[in-house]
């Protein structure tokens, strides 16, 4: 495809990623993905590993993923990809042939994972779908089930001022004006959670001090404002 082939191809979908794909073209997402990417503390090569991205929209950390050097990557997603968002799966596929990539795809529920399934994964990656989840536990311990070593979590984080863990419960549009969002968990339950999930070590990696959290939960208190976190779960 030449360039302005491609241009027309990119300009025909809505991107929620931000994906070089040569040329001098970037899709223009709505998340600055390039920049987020850093919050996760994603390894900086993953030469060998099998990855798994769950919920992966148009696939920027699949790709991500595939140039760290992950040996395979698996892609999965099922909401925006049956077009139930304002998302569509063009861009992943878009994206997968403008990059030559070898990232496997599979359209899966998260409650359907397990390692009869998808086999099991070295790394797994589970942003921004915990709090789409209406049961959030038991969607980790599908996440716990095909994960070997490390499970890397973003996720909107809420009831900062609440010391205990706690979830939100969002019944209709309350967070973003988006019903497809369930609960939003304090950081702690969020460890919490993937402890009780199967996990034995789990770290949050941002925001990256304890400080940070602390000031965000007071600017934010009594605010229906949400922050968001991520966290290393290792089995
Ligand atoms: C907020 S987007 C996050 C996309 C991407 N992981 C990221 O961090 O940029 C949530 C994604 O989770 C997917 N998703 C929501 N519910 C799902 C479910 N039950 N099973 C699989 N994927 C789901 C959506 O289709 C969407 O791609």
């Amino acid at each position: 495809m030449d360039r302005a082939e491609l241009q027309r191809a990119v300009n025909g979908i809505r991107w929620a990623h931000r994906i070089d794909l040569g040329q001098g073209i970037v899709t223009p997402g709505v998340w600055d993905t390039p920049a987020l990417v850093e919050r996760l503390h994603l390894p900086a090569d993953l030469t060998g590993q099998t990855v798994l991205d769950v919920g992966c929209w148009d696939g920027f950390y699949s790709f991500e993923a595939e140039r760290r050097g992950a040996r395979r990557v698996l892609a999965t997603d099922s909401f925006t990809w049956q077009g139930q968002s304002w998302g569509s799966r063009e861009g992943f596929e878009l994206a997968r042939r403008t990059l030559g990539s070898r990232v496997e795809d599979l359209e899966i529920d998260v409650l359907d994972l397990s390692p009869e399934r998808t086999g099991a994964f070295d790394v797994v990656l589970f942003l921004g779908v915990l709090y789409h989840m209406r049961h959030p536990m038991l969607a980790l311990e599908r996440v716990a089930s095909v994960t070997t070593r490390l499970c890397i979590v973003e996720t909107v984080i809420d009831l900062l001022y609440v010391p205990r863990p706690a979830l939100a419960f969002y019944p209709a549009a309350e967070l973003n004006r988006d019903d497809s969002n369930w609960f939003g968990p304090t950081p702690s339950a969020v460890e919490a959670m993937l402890r009780s999930a199967g996990f034995q070590r789990v770290e949050r990696v941002w925001p990256p001090s304890a400080r940070l959290l602390l000031w965000r939960a007071l600017s934010l208190a009594g605010s229906r404002a949400i922050y968001r976190a991520v966290f290393h779960a290792w089995k």
